[in-house]
């Protein structure tokens, strides 16, 4: 089975938002899952985008609560250092075939980013129900998705991208939106400060968010 749709739809029925994370430093990771989910986003993107992503990614596993996926799989070996980091699913910006196949064999579930019918119909074909719709904001927000629903009813999309707290009612109220992701509850200031306080917050905003 190319995605597993039931493991992937428990994890993202969770929280209206994942938290699109970029963070580097591993003695705060702890401290940053923590808030969040306090706050009541379970689920943590992080993004293999920073030399200690894997670490981070294990630090935040720890945490009670906490679904930690990785962020920006683009290669089998980023797929398989995920599995080994603790981390429960998968995201990628992209949806190529190889990246699709790659993961077959791996026990966690991905999640590819698609931004077109075409991408959206090779995916399912390969047996992905759960799409990213990615860059959300910048490929027309909310109206495509909602152009996705009648000709791909049975598809199911977690926009990220340009997604705020103001845009975020306006995806979630779509019949084919499973929730948002999103970098806004984590901002980079905050987190440097040690604020973790204000992350905090910001999550329980976002966790209350209708779906
Ligand atoms: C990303 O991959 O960077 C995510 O889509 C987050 O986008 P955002 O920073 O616009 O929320």
């Amino acid at each position: 089975m190319a995605q597993d749709v039931n493991k992937l739809k428990t994890i993202l029925s969770a929280a209206p938002v994942v938290p699109v994370i970029i963070h580097d430093d591993v003695s705060s990771a702890r401290a940053l899952a923590e808030a969040l989910v306090a706050g009541g986003l379970v689920n943590l993107e992080v993004t293999l985008r920073t030399p200690n992503a894997l670490k981070v990614m294990a630090e935040m596993a720890k945490v009670p609560g906490a679904v930690v996926g990785s962020g920006t799989c683009r290669t089998l070996e980023d797929l398989k250092a995920s599995q080994d980091a603790g981390c429960q699913f998968m995201v990628s910006p992209g949806a190529p075939v190889a990246l699709l196949e790659a993961a077959e064999h791996v026990s966690i579930p991905l999640l590819p980013g698609i931004a077109s019918p075409t991408e959206a119909m090779a995916a399912s074909l390969m047996g992905y129900t759960y799409l990213k719709f990615f860059p959300a904001e910048a490929m027309g927000g909310a109206p495509v998705l909602k152009s996705f629903a009648s000709p791909l009813p049975d598809l199911i999309f977690c926009p990220t991208g340009g997604i705020t707290i103001a845009n975020a009612p306006t995806y979630l109220g779509l019949p084919n939106v499973i929730c948002v992701g999103g970098s806004w509850v984590v901002p980079e200031a905050a987190i440097k400060a040690g604020d973790f306080e204000s992350v905090r917050r910001l999550a329980a905003e976002a966790a209350g968010l209708a779906r």
